[in-house]
């Protein structure tokens, strides 16, 4: 029996748990178990201290045991540990919605929670689909993600990712889905501080696929601001504001996914703060500060047939 006070117990049998993106075989032979974690720092099942450098899966941006944050969720469950919200509700999600809605950018004023980033994806996906669909732009069904993105592990998300090896196993995937190139360019954007100057015209392609396809056929364009698990990329200057100037040319929604990079990531309530207003706007892991699965999204319900209207 694993003992989690101890920090030199590794549980006898290490098979049934198939652990994600890990080579478990590897894993296995030479496990690297965390048992316990205060501030910026885990401790090992073999008693180091490790820096957390990325804040676990860059969810834990305030820190580790928080003792506000665990005694607020330890209330919480004592109170009421769980509500549907299928025609139900408890007034701390209403609450936590109106504080998010105020945090989020610009008109983003509706909140969807999800459990997880890539069903946060998923579900911006379908309501930029729904969403034109209740506008009677019902031909707007094609989506446009990135090469390098990642959008989690939904078909959805795998679908407009562009990390081949997050995709390469799973078949077709969604159809109707283009990508944008990535920004990544060492002969130009080497050793840039900052944002490169380089690469802004890269957004230009949305305007050949576009022309491809015509914007009537086309939802939404899907990215992250800052490229997070391909190896950090920031966006080149410009290159932001022009995709929004093309999104806006042609009615399409601009998702931006800031599963990793909201909340305070790049000091800032989120990476779009520094940059432009997208539609929807997902932020996920860093709100909950990973004590319970959870995600969600910002919805824009200016344009008042907005989809969130439609029930
Ligand atoms: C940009 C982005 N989108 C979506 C996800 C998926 O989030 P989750 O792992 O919570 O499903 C991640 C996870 O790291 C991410 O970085």
């Amino acid at each position: 029996m694993f003992d989690p006070t101890s920090t030199s117990n590794i549980p006898a049998d290490l098979e049934a748990f198939w652990m994600p993106f890990t080579a478990n075989r590897q894993f296995k032979a030479k496990p690297r178990l965390m048992v316990a974690a205060q501030g910026m720092h885990y401790t090992t099942h073999d008693g180091r201290r490790v820096l957390d450098g990325t804040a676990g899966l860059w969810c834990v941006n305030a820190g580790h045991g928080r003792q506000e944050i665990v005694q607020a969720v330890a209330a919480q469950m004592s109170q009421l540990d769980y509500a549907p919200a299928f025609q139900m509700g408890h007034p701390i999600a209403f609450e936590a919605a109106t504080r998010l809605a105020k945090m989020f950018p610009a008109d983003l004023n509706h909140v969807f929670f999800a459990n997880s980033g890539s069903e946060a994806v998923d579900s911006a996906l379908k309501i930029a689909l729904a969403y034109h669909r209740v506008k009677g732009n019902g031909t707007r069904q094609r989506l446009i993600g990135r090469e390098r993105g990642y959008h989690g592990v939904g078909f959805g998300g795998m679908s407009v990712g562009g990390i081949p090896t997050v995709r390469k196993f799973f078949g077709g995937l969604l159809g109707g889905v283009d990508h944008l190139p990535h920004t990544h360019n060492l002969e130009h954007n080497a050793f840039s501080p900052g944002q490169p100057q380089w690469g802004a015209h890269l957004a230009e392609e949305l305007e050949r696929i576009v022309t491809l396809h015509d914007a009537s056929n086309i939802a939404a364009v899907i990215v992250e601001p800052v490229a997070g698990s391909t190896g950090v990329l920031i966006p080149p200057v410009g290159y932001l504001q022009k995709l929004r100037q093309i999104c806006d040319k042609y009615g399409i929604l601009l998702i931006f996914d800031e599963v990793i990079s909201g909340f305070g990531r790049l000091g800032t309530g989120f990476a779009t703060d520094y940059w432009v207003n997208p539609r929807h706007c997902l932020p996920s892991q860093g709100d909950y500060q990973c004590f319970s699965p959870h995600g969600g999204g910002g919805g824009a319900g200016g344009d008042s047939s907005g989809v969130h209207e439609w029930g």
